[in-house]
Order: structure tokens, then C-alpha cells, then sequence
């Protein structure tokens, strides 16, 4: 079962999924709606009666800087890439625990919820949640046998840039970034670094790999200027703490 806000998407990705197999349905879903979200999943039931996996994918981009971008812009991010994802969760989680045959729930998170760089944005806020979120779960489903993954890609080849396509109008008019700014420059460069990122079926491999594996952490991506800048944050954070343990 594909959910997804925009309905001629949805068609399309079912339509290219049909030679897999005769199963594959679409409903059309708003994830930071969780009626929405309870009717996508009562569709679920009725067509395939038990869900074991969940993939808790949706997402916007967001960008501009935590004090020069409007609140309905964090509303909308925070909205679709935290609340979505709970969602997800909380309206599958009762009824795998009743079935109790265990499962697994795949989070998309991303490189932006370990990392804040230099800009830290709706984005990034959104995914270091639910990056905590899942690895909370993980430990809290372990005893149902229902495993966890929190995917953390890179740059991907999506339509990620081009976010503001689903924004809906109660979040109000979309998001304009001054090109000549530094975060106008920023949003270029991010464009530019997904426009030549990984082919989003590599990603899809990995994660079906995670959940056969039962992965919690998903990574896409090693370059070693991220290597480099996880290890400057993870130093920092145990050196504070050896400051702690000193006093
Ligand atoms: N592309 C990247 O470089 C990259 C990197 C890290 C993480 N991610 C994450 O990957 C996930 C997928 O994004 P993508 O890169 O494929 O971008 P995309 O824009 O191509 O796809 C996002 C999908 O989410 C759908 N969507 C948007 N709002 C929705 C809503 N309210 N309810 C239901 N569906 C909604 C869109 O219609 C679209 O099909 C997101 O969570 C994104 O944050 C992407």
C-alpha cells in the first residue's frame, strides 16, 4: 500500500509498481492529519488484513534559519516530518500488537538529524526528532519483536527541493529565499548536491536490508567530511560530559 498527498503521483507510482505483482494499491493520505492517516490505514486492513511493515517516509524540505522563516513554515515542516511520522505510529502500532506477529517500522529521518552544520532549520529540528523517537522505540518494541530503522540519507536524486509543490494553504503563501542571501546560497548548493545525488532505488535496497537485518541506524552516505563532522560533535558532547565527571 503507497500513501501519498498528491493523488496523479500516487497513480504513477502504482502503475510503475504493477509488474511486481498483482497486490499493489495507492490511498491518497495527508500524514500531519492523523484522521487521514487512520483512513489510509483502515484501507490497509481491508485490502492485505495484517501490516507488518510500516515505512514511515513523508517529508518536506525546509529551509531559512531558525528566526527568518515564518512560523507557518516550522508549523508545516514540523507538521509533516515529526507529527507524520508519529502518526505512522501511532496508528499502526495498536494493531500490530495485536496480531502480535511482530514487524518492523522504518523512519525516515536524515544526515540533517545528526548533523546541524551551519543552519539550523525546521529540517533539521524535524529529523533530530524523530531520529530520538526511534531510537526510544526501539528499545520500547524490542520485547514485541517489532524491530525499528531510522533511515538517515544523504543527498538523494528526489523531487526534495521542490517541497512546497504539496504545501497546503493553511500553512500559508510558500517559502521565497533571497537568492543573493547566504541561506539563498545555501539552498542552491543543497539543490545542486541532490539534483547528483543517489538513485533513490539504491536507498530502497538499503533500507529493505535494515529491515531484514533489523538495523536501527540506516546510513546511506560515509563521506568523510560527515565522518569527520559527527565524530567533532560526538567529542564535544564526551568531553562536556568528562568536564562533568572532573568537577
Ligand atoms: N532527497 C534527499 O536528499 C533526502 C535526504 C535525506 C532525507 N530525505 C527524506 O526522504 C523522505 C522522502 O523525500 P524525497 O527526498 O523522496 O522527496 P520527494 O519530494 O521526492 O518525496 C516526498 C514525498 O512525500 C509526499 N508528501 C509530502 N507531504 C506529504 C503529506 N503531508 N502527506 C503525505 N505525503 C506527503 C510527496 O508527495 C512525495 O511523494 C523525506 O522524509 C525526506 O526528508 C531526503
Amino acid at each position: 500500500m503507497l500513501a501519498d498527498i498528491e493523488s496523479d503521483a500516487l497513480a504513477a507510482a502504482v502503475k510503475s509498481l504493477e509488474n511486481l505483482g498483482p497486490d499493489i494499491r495507492g490511498v491518497t493520505c495527508d500524514v500531519a492529519d492523523v484522521a487521514s492517516v487512520e483512513r489510509a490505514a483502515k484501507k490497509s486492513y481491508e485490502a492485505f488484513g495484517k501490516v507488518r511493515v510500516v515505512c514511515n517516509n513523508a517529508g518536506v524540505g525546509g529551509l531559512g534559519g531558525i528566526d527568518n522563516t515564518s512560523l507557518e513554515n516550522w508549523r508545516w515542516v514540523l507538521d509533516v516530518n515529526l507529527m507524520g511520522v508519529l502518526h505512522g505510529i501511532c496508528t499502526f502500532l495498536p494493531h500490530s500488537r495485536a496480531h502480535g506477529e511482530g514487524g518492523h517500522i522504518v523512519d525516515t529521518a536524515s544526515m540533517a538529524g545528526m548533523l546541524t552544520g551551519s543552519w539550523f532549520t525546521p529540517y533539521g529540528a524535524s529529523k533530530f526528532a524523530v531520529v530520538g523517537m526511534s531510537e526510544a522505540l526501539a528499545t520500547q518494541l524490542k520485547p514485541l519483536s517489532i524491530g525499528v530503522s531510522v533511515l538517515c540519507p544523504g543527498y538523494v536524486r528526489t523531487r526534495i527541493m521542490e517541497s512546497e509543490r504539496n504545501r497546503p494553504q493553511r500553512y500559508g503563501p510558500a517559502q521565497t529565499l533571497d537568492p543573493t542571501s547566504r541561506v539563498g546560497a545555501l539552498a542552491r548548493q543543497v539543490a545542486e548536491r541532490v539534483q547528483s545525488g543517489m538513485d533513490p532505488s539504491d536507498v530502497a535496497s538499503q533500507v529493505l536490508d535494515a529491515i531484514r537485518e533489523d538495523k536501527l541506524y540506516v546510513f546511506t552516505h560515509s563521506g568523510p567530511d560527515w565522518r569527520a563532522e559527527l565524530k567533532k560533535r560526538f567529542d564535544e558532547i564526551l568531553a562536556a560530559m568528562d568536564k562533568a565527571a572532573a568537577r
